[in-house]
């Protein structure tokens, strides 16, 4: 088959773009229910104790899902199709420049978007070029609210659909014939793991973490090892004012001055020049 008929098909697979779906039904905004959701969440505790849940069959809204805004019922990644974009495009100009390094993203869920690296490194016939995938494969902490005071009040930890197995996350790379070698999992907090991962230089580092600290956890820890040329992917920019206020700290201090450059209503990304 033709690359680009693989890649384009596979960012639509990993998306799931291309049907509907039954949503599971979960109320993001926990704190603001009325008396409708707020019955339909007792009943579904109950229905979840034994295994079911709520399902709605669901005509999701294409727009969304191109701009990654939804939380798809069983798509392998969350960050729809422009931010896949993304990806590509930094794949392209890291290999087109030649810039030394692997590739990482911290916060996977179900590893839709690392896959992707590995399917780009694939087709290209790479194999010198690790992709490194960090989370705790158990869900986001609990924030740490006397260290970060950006993260106080953060519910994501209690969601337990972001919380994806090791292997299960293993078995999706398993699922398109992308689990090798040279995929490497780093499982626990990010500020436990990225301190020691023996990771030298790296071309793209995407931030997918949610949090003030899960974000500062990767700047801190991976920036240093971006390559001159190398791109910086952060997720949550728009969507998270905690994790764009660690980013605007961690440039603040570092006197980083790149621009930073829109992906869609929440990525951003640059390259690093020096
Ligand atoms: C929004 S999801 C990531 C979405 C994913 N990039 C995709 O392609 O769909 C956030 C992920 O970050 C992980 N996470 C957040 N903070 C973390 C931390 N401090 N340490 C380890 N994992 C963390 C969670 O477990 C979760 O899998």
């Amino acid at each position: 088959m033709n690359d680009t008929l693989y890649i384009n098909l596979l960012k639509k697979v990993l998306t799931d773009y291309h049907r509907n779906e039954f949503r599971v039904f979960n109320p993001i905004n926990g704190n603001n229910l009325n008396w409708r959701l707020k019955v339909l969440k007792q009943i579904d505790k109950i229905l979840n104790k034994k295994q079911y849940a709520i399902c709605k069959f669901t005509e999701y809204n294409k727009e969304d899902r191109l701009e990654g805004k939804d939380w798809p019922t069983y798509a392998d990644t969350m960050i729809g199709l422009k931010r896949l974009e993304n990806i590509e495009y930094c794949f392209n100009e890291v290999i087109k420049d030649n810039i030394p390094g692997d590739f990482i993203e911290t916060g996977v869920w179900r590893g839709g978007a690392t896959i992707f690296m590995k399917a780009l490194l694939k087709v290209s016939k790479i194999d010198n070029r690790t992709v490194w995938v960090a989370d705790s494969f158990e869900g986001l902490p609990k924030p740490n609210e006397e260290k970060y005071n950006e993260d106080k009040g953060d519910q994501l930890y209690t969601f337990k659909e972001l919380a994806i197995s090791l292997e299960t996350v293993q078995g999706n790379f398993r699922k398109y014939d992308l689990l090798d070698e040279n995929i490497k999992f780093l499982k626990g907090w990010f500020k436990d793991t990225l301190p020691t991962a023996p990771i030298n230089e790296l071309a793209i580092i995407r931030l997918d973490g949610d949090l003030y600290e899960s974000t500062m956890d990767g700047l801190i820890n991976l920036y240093p090892k971006l390559s001159k040329g190398g791109f910086i992917i952060i997720d949550d920019w728009g969507a998270l004012n905690s994790c764009k206020q660690a980013v605007l700290d961690y440039r603040t201090k570092n006197n980083i001055s790149e621009e930073i450059r829109p992906i869609d209503w929440s990525g951003v990304f640059w390259r690093k020049e020096n």
